[in-house]
């Protein structure tokens, strides 16, 4: 969908300042850029055109797609690598005005390769203040554990990561969720609230509600990414409108990996209806068909979205920021001026 074709709701948000909160950076790898990469390092891979490239992403589920999204990261290799990837999002970010980001970083991805924390950061750090400096970009990075890997792992890299302490806001859970429930992460939690970051996890997208419930019990979260199969479970929805635990919901990913057949069955409206603390993000936008922007689009398109329910969810984008309280009025003072000259 092109600007032009955007609704009149997708495209008052357009120039609305918002946050981003669940984007994966590696899901942020377009095909141009991977063939590029892959072809200025000599990695072979299945696809000879973007064309081929976007024709191999039709996902039957979490897995299928993780399978192509791991395939493509694997391209990543020098400083400059991670300095383009990261670029190319925060232009994204510029023009969509999504004036705060929080993006995660998955190291453990990059070390078959060969490729440490200190490479990925360079390149990163360099987007990153070209951003801050150009346009006063808001950025977070999340240090994004692998669960399809042994716990020992996770706690290495956790270790790993301690000098580039101050890179990270939080520590997130993502990969295959069915086979690995929380449960089997409560030290690696323990560990990282000892250091001071904030947390969050992936639970409710494939798997069941009581994933939610552990993260939150055993985990101590205080925010879910996705949080969808919460539907499931009445009493876990009355706790979480209760408590406002954030989810971070990506529509375009959750079609898009079958966890709904359609949008128009996707249950956000009623989710932020009763009172939950719901967020739009994109998660994978080079594998989903969009950026932020164009899930409003699809929510627009296909549920309906009124003005009301679109400021709801940004405002919740805010509240749900790992940020200090005083960021967090200084972005609602940028959306009251906004609100000021857009009614
Ligand atoms: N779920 C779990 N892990 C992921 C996802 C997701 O949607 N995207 C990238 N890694
Ligand atoms: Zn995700």
């Amino acid at each position: 969908m092109t600007e032009q074709q955007f609704g009149p709701v997708t495209q008052w948000l357009s120039g609305m300042p918002k946050a981003e909160l669940h984007l994966h950076i590696d899901g942020s790898l377009r095909a141009p850029r991977l063939l590029q990469l892959g072809k200025k390092h000599g990695v072979s891979l299945p696809y000879g055109s973007v064309e081929e490239v976007e024709a191999a992403y039709n996902f039957s589920d979490l897995q299928s797609f993780l399978d192509l999204y791991y395939l493509g990261a694997s391209v990543l290799r020098d400083a400059e690598d991670f300095y383009l990837l990261m670029k190319d999002y925060l232009q994204v970010c510029r023009v969509q005005n999504i004036v705060h980001c929080e993006i995660m970083v998955e190291p453990q991805t990059y070390l078959p390769q060969g490729v440490e924390l200190g490479v990925v950061l360079e390149g990163f750090d360099r987007a990153i203040a070209e951003a801050k400096s150009g346009w006063g970009q808001s950025v977070g990075l999340i240090l994004s554990f692998l669960r399809h890997l042994p716990e020992a792992d996770c706690l290495e890299m956790l270790k790993a990561a301690d000098p580039y302490r101050a890179h990270f806001c939080a520590i997130g859970l993502a990969s295959a969720e069915r086979d690995f429930p929380p449960a089997g992460f409560q030290t690696l939690y323990r560990e990282a609230a000892d250091r001071g970051y904030a947390l969050t996890a992936h639970a409710g997208e494939e798997g069941p509600p009581g994933f939610i419930r552990d993260a939150l019990q055993l985990l101590s979260v205080t925010r879910i990414d996705h949080g969808v199969r919460a539907t499931e479970d009445e009493d876990l929805l009355h706790q979480l409108a209760a408590d406002r635990v954030p989810l971070t919901v990506c529509p375009l990913s959750n079609v898009r990996l079958c966890v709904y057949d359609t949008l128009s069955e996707h249950r956000i409206f009623d989710l932020l209806g009763r009172g939950l603390c719901v967020t739009v993000n994109s998660d994978d936008p080079a594998y989903f068909g969009g950026d932020l922007l164009e899930n409003f689009a699809a929510l627009e398109a296909g549920l309906g979205m009124t003005k009301e329910q679109a400021l709801l969810l940004v405002r919740n984008s805010f509240e749900a920021a790992f940020l200090q309280s005083d960021e967090k009025l200084s972005l609602d003072a940028r959306l009251q001026d906004y609100l000021a000259r857009n009614p």
